[in-house]
This record gives C-alpha cells, structure tokens and sequence, in this order.
C-alpha cells in the first residue's frame, strides 16, 4: 500500500486566544502543495517498525507516523504487525507539516491495507489524538480550520490557475510549541482578512488573495529568527506576489504570478539555500 502525503502552507494564521487546554484556537486555511512523501504500509508477523533514510529523524516512539500505526492498531483491536516505510522529502521541523502528512498517509493506508472500513469521522478521532494538523492532512485540498486546527471546513479549490510557489527551508529548525509560547497579541502588525481571503479565493482573484493572507505567527518567529524576515525581503524582490512564513516556520513562501518568474526565484535562491522547492497546489 503506498501513499503520497503532500506537505501544506497557511495561506493564512490568525489566533483568537488561548484555551484552558493550554493549545491555542486558531482560524487558517491550509493548502496542499506538491511537494510531498512516499510512505508504504507493509503487513508483518508482528509489531511495529519504521524505517527511513532521513538523518535527525526518529523511528521509534517520537516518529508521528510510528506512533498513527500503534494508535490505529490498538484502537482496531488488530493483532498483525506492520511495516511502515517513508520516503521524505519534506523536510522536518518547518512548519509543513510533514510528520502530520505522514501520519495521515499511514492512518488511510492501514485501513486499506488491513480493510478495516473505519469512516472518516471515526479516523478524523483518531488523527486529532495525534496532532492538531493530522486532521486537515487527511481531508486534504484546501480548508479552513479552526479550534486547534482540528475542525476542518474544506473550501472549493482555487477558482484561478494552478497556484505557483517558491518554498524556502532555511537550515534550523523551529519548535512549534516555543513558537506559540511566545505569542503576544499586543506585538501582532498584521492579521489576516479571512472573509476577503475565503471570498478572493472562490473567485481566483489572485492579487486580493495575497491582499487577504497572513501569518500572526511571524510577530514571535521574525523577532527570534531575523533569516526569516531576510528571506521574505529577498523573496519580494525577486517578483513574489507575497512572501510569507508557514506555520511556525522557519519556511517561508513566495506566491508568484507565472512560472517564468518563480523559476527564476528558485534559481537565485539556490544560490544561498539547500533546500528551495518550486511547486503548485496539490490537485
Ligand atoms: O498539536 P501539535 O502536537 O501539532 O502541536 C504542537 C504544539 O504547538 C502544542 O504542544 C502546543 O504547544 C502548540 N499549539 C498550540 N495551539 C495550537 C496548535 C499547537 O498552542 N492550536
């Protein structure tokens, strides 16, 4: 059984305020971009094992997509063992939610694999127990989610072209959790304009699309990591509509009007960065 699991951008990330639950509730539309992994869900004689060829990744208990296979099983009350292979390509700890994507990819391929015939809301359960993005990652395309992330309204796709983007994963990594113990709504500039975002983007007017996207989370991430304000800077100039931070970053993406141009962002920013990715939307 082999899945892609496409990573995602926030086209947009406002916060409302904090939950007694200690997460906080947040409003975002999250969009499938092609750039993606490969993971294989394989039957074995007996328990769990995850195997990968990407240094700085776990394979036992911290790995997302190890501990989606053990929540599954032990929830379907199954008794076989499974063999998760992951192919990555996104990489970790960037705010795109690679490890949620795996996770969904394994949870949908184990109810293939072992024809468990879970519903989706029932697997929807089990995805939101793993993390606040394994939702969305299973409904895929594009969505609107609040409460943690995880109550996911899916929206129409894009009614223009094919959406062009320049992703670029500055060499750190950024705890998610610092990121959002450290938001001060008193030092947010810039908030998102979600109903002309949501509006904008049925009608695949592009220009008012990047008019109504933002990221709250820049106010906390730009401050602790000056590159990320650098690399949007750099990414305007070489033609990007708008150029804004993912999730808690540190990736930063440009949104470009045509190809000509994204390529050559890409190809500039090779020049500095390891990791720059060219895609589309996730169709
Ligand atoms: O849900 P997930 O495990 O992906 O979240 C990682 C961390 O990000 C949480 O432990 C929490 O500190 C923070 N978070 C938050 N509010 C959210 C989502 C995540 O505070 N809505």
């Amino acid at each position: 059984m082999r899945k892609t699991a496409p990573a995602k951008i926030n086209l947009t990330l406002d916060i409302l305020g904090r939950r007694p639950d200690g997460y906080h509730e947040i409003a975002t539309t999250m969009h499938q971009v092609d750039l993606t992994d490969a993971v294989e869900v394989h039957s074995r004689a007996s328990g769990i094992v995850v195997q990968h060829d990407q240094p700085g990744l776990s394979s036992g208990e911290d790995n997302l997509a190890y501990r989606a296979a053990r929540l599954l099983r032990d929830q379907a009350g199954l008794s076989r063992g499974l063999l998760i292979r992951l192919e990555k390509h996104i990489p970790l700890a960037a705010g795109l939610a690679g490890g949620s994507a795996d996770a969904a990819a394994v949870l949908q391929g184990i109810n293939q694999l072992c024809a468990l015939r879970m519903e989706e809301a029932e697997l929807r359960d089990v995805a939101a127990q793993l993390g606040s993005d394994v939702p969305f990652c299973l409904t895929g395309g594009t969505a609107f989610c609040t409460g943690r992330g995880e109550i996911v309204q899916p929206l129409p796709d894009f009614a223009g072209p094919r959406l062009i983007f320049v992703l670029v994963t500055p060499d750190f990594l950024v705890p998610t959790a610092s990121v959002f113990a450290a938001f001060r709504p008193e030092a947010v500039t810039s908030r998102p304009d979600e109903a002309n975002f949501q509006r904008a983007f049925r009608q695949g007017d592009l220009m008012a699309v990047t008019a109504g996207m933002a990221n709250v989370l820049e106010s906390v991430s730009l401050r602790l990591w000056p590159e990320i304000g650098r690399l949007q800077q750099q990414l305007a100039e070489l033609g990007a509509l708008k150029a804004q931070m993912s999730g808690s970053g540190p990736t930063v993406f440009g949104v470009f009007a045509d190809e000509v141009s994204a390529e050559r962002a890409e190809r500039v920013l090779k020049q500095d960065y390891r990791q720059v990715f060219r895609c589309h939307s996730y169709l």
